[in-house]
């Protein structure tokens, strides 16, 4: 530690600054700045190990304890003084990018099988690049930032051996807490090199005493907030499932033992990433915390001929020192201003009514028409066609692949229906499985070899499909030029693009043996070029995901479509919690949520017409029951529900969320809040899910208000100060029975108005 001025100078010699990153160049040290977040890297040792100084609230750049960070004071320091004991070195080392077989035994983000057979690798600093803005990624959805917004830093490494070039890629976010990583390797040897592991992000963080945030679920049950202890060993998200899948959502928050939804650190992880990931938290021996996150390396190779590169996918790396929700603002945030994409990023989206709960397979020109007759006299602006328009498919035991109109259904043709939509002013959407293939379609009768599937094992059917090879590229154009001649034939506005279900069996008849533990990644990266395809053909297109509803909702699939299917379980106390757990990282306006009719089709509870409003309105809003069918007094009340969505869409999709209360925890109510940027208004939801007479009253602190400001309810008019509303609380009364809610709309008054 420097002790005097002078010294202060010395650690700032020749700094090389370039907007939020610096390099240091006599302490061979990188600081990253992100918003309030520091972020540093240090180079040791004339070898050049690269090791992982500091991650969390930014500090200044002097005085920065690099040697006692990277523990290069204590024993054994490192090889260059002391290299009989290299393994301890290793074995200690916070190391920026691990890598597998030589003494760090902790989790290893890279590792390969070389043409001799051997495992063994390890990379030394090389190079660096440091300049504004943010490089893509080829053929990978990102994050993006322009030359104002963003800095990156490129660290080249290399094992020499191997003559294996890794790149190091880390991107700040001036304005953002938030540091994206990604990694290109390079193959520059003369020889082919197998990748059997290559992650995207690493740290060491100091201390053992972490909680780790995930979110869990099943199929109807997506993404429950789970907490626990990391402790010693490791703790394993991760999914094989070829979807970032229902089971385990690719995220993952480190958060210190004290920390609570407003205050104390946390470190979120987000992968943008579709397929198979791993997310590892590991509590190592000497008080260090390893967190590593990547694809899944389970049924993963890549083999890379000489020149030939592999990128990692990208990683949002995410720092909060105000809690959970501050980082839960600061993805919102991030994504909706850097993330999500297209002509819908920023706008409101059309209310729309889908089929599936109304009519499952059973529907056809008339019935469809009946309910957009009666929806768009509600207020409803779009008509979507679900499952079950296409080839002989009444059920789901066939046809997906043949992307043809059964006109026996259809009658009078699509172009015909859509017309018939728009005359009621409203717009037409429609239903894929792009990714799929039914034993009973002509597809399949023409190609059998055109499935995932491993020679004479019987591959397993789900849903009574299989999944198309997308490795190969016939197929991409086959299913491609169908889903766009449908598409070219009418007036459509809006694709749910489903996925249902898992891959299994993944091998390809059309990659060499030596490339199958390649078909998971190249399938992933054959989904994204078919929506990078479609959404830049239709433009005017909006794309919504699905997979068995939230099978993948991930910040992969946002860079494509700005909303997704968040669970096929509709039911609005069901969607509390799932909503809750989706909303901890992805923003509110890429929930898809709607109306369903009750008994709920999922869990056959009854709920209230207006409490399923109040939930489906903190998503994207719309329904999905057949219109002309539930009883009078709930369709009665649907002009006002659009009428609500229409008032509060834009504080809903563009405001800061904040989580107030949840019933999965205090076991009565749900709340929470959305507040705009400026905090002159604010939107609050409360949800009782169990009347309970000792609760009468309820008295719940608000969030996120200004405490100079005075707000006034604009229901009753009541005014009330920011202040007290958070410090003191609001009572929540008038709200008699289960699962009865309610909407709170504060707006701020002027003193004057008082
Ligand atoms: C999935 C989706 C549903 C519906 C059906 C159609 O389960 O999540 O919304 O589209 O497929 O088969």
């Amino acid at each position: 530690m420097p002790q005097s001025g002078d010294a202060i100078n010395h650690y700032l010699d020749r700094e090389v600054i370039i907007m939020g990153i610096k390099y240091l160049e006599k302490q061979r040290v990188f600081k990253l700045d992100a918003g309030q977040t520091s972020y540093v890297i240090g180079v040791v040792d004339d070898e050049g190990f690269l090791g992982h100084v500091y991650f969390g609230k930014r500090i200044p750049d002097q005085y920065l304890p690099v040697e006692s960070f990277l523990r290069l004071n204590e024993w054994p320091q490192v090889p260059s003084r002391n290299n009989r004991e290299r393994l301890s070195f290793n074995d200690a080392f916070p190391t920026e990018y691990s890598t597998f077989g030589q003494g760090d035994f902790r989790e290893a983000c890279l590792a390969v099988k070389d043409a001799h057979g051997h495992s063994v690798c390890g990379i030394k600093y090389q190079s660096h690049r440091i300049y504004a803005g943010k490089p893509r990624l080829k053929g990978l959805p990102a994050t993006f930032g322009s030359e104002e917004e963003t800095t990156t830093l490129e660290i080249t490494c290399k094992d020499e051996i191997l003559n294996l070039e890794v790149v190091l890629v880390y991107t700040v976010f001036e304005k953002f807490n938030a540091i994206t990583r990604s990694v290109r390797i390079r193959n520059q040897s003369q020889a082919p090199i197998r990748l059997t592991k290559a992650l995207s992000a690493c740290v060491d963080l100091n201390g053992n005493d972490y909680d780790i945030i995930s979110l869990h679920g099943s199929w109807a049950r997506e993404r429950h907030v789970q907490r626990m202890p990391v402790g010693l060993g490791k703790r394993v998200l991760s999914s094989v499932r070829g979807e970032s899948s229902h089971q385990c959502n690719p995220f993952m928050a480190l958060a210190a033992r004290e920390t609570t939804e407003d205050s104390g650190e946390v470190y979120g992880f987000c992968f943008v990433y579709s397929g198979n990931f791993v997310g590892i938290a590991e509590g190592c021996q000497f008080s260090t915390t390893r967190v590593v996150m990547g694809i899944n390396p389970e049924g993963f190779e890549w083999l890379l001929m000489p020149e030939e590169e592999f990128i990692a996918p990208e990683v949002i790396m995410v720092y909060s020192d105000q809690g959970i929700g501050k980082m839960t603002r600061t993805f919102h945030d991030l994504m909706r201003g850097h993330l999500i994409r297209g002509q819908y990023k920023d706008r409101k989206r059309p209310i729309l009514i889908n089929n599936w709960e109304a009519t499952y397979f059973d529907f056809n020109t008339q019935k469809l028409l009946d309910i957009a007759r009666e929806a768009s006299k509600l207020g409803i602006e779009m008509l979507v066609m679900d499952d079950g328009w296409f080839g002989r498919r009444n059920s789901d035991n066939c046809s997906l692949g043949d992307w043809v109109v059964n006109e026996d259904k259809i009658q009078g043709g699509l172009n015909y229906l859509v017309n018939e939509v728009n005359k009621l002013g409203m717009q037409f959407g429609i239903w894929f499985e792009p990714e799929m293939i039914s034993p009973d379609s002509d597809l399949y009768r023409a190609h059998p070899d055109w499935c995932l599937r491993v020679p004479d094992r019987t591959p397993c059917l789900s849903r009574d499909q299989y999944v198309l090879d997308l490795t190969r590229p016939e197929v991409v154009e086959t299913v491609y030029a169908m889903l766009s001649n449908i598409l070219k034939s009418a007036n459509i506005t809006y694709v749910k693009w489903d996925m249902n279900r898992p891959l299994t069996d993944v091998g390809s008849a059309y990659l060499p043996p030596d490339r199958q533990g390649e078909v998971s990644h190249r399938y992933m990266l054959a989904v994204y070029e078919m929506m990078e395809r479609l959404t830049s053909d239709f433009p005017h297109i909006l794309l919504e995901n699905c997979s068995g509803g939230g099978g993948r909702f991930d910040a992969g699939m946002l860079y494509y479509s700005p909303q997704i299917w968040c669970s096929d379980d509709t039911d609005a106390i069901e969607r509390l919690e799932i909503q809750r757990g989706t909303a901890m990282v992805y923003p509110l306006s890429t929930m898809g949520a709607h109306v369903s009719d009750c008994p709920n089709h999922a869990v056959h509870r009854t709920t209230p017409f207006e409490t399923r409003g109040y939930v489906a309105l903190a998503g994207t809003f719309g329904y999905e029951l057949d219109v002309t069918r539930i009883p009078e007094e709930d369709r009665a009340l649907i002009p006002s529900q659009v009428a609500l969505y229409h008032r509060f869409n834009d504080l809903i999709r563009q405001g800061d969320y904040y989580r107030i209360g949840s019933y999965a925890e205090n076991h009565v109510y749900d709340c929470w809040a959305v507040v705009s940027k400026d905090q002159t208004e604010a939107l609050v939801t409360y949800i009782q899910v169990l009347h309970r007479p000792s609760f009468k009253n309820q008295r719940v602190r608000l969030k996120g208000l200004n405490p100079e400001y005075y707000y006034k309810d604009a229901e009753t008019g009541e005014v009330f100060s920011g202040s007290v509303l958070m410090y003191g609380g609001m009572t929540m009364t008038g709200i008699q029975g289960d699962f009865k809610g309610k909407l709170i709309h504060l707006v701020r008054v002027e003193p004057e108005e008082l």
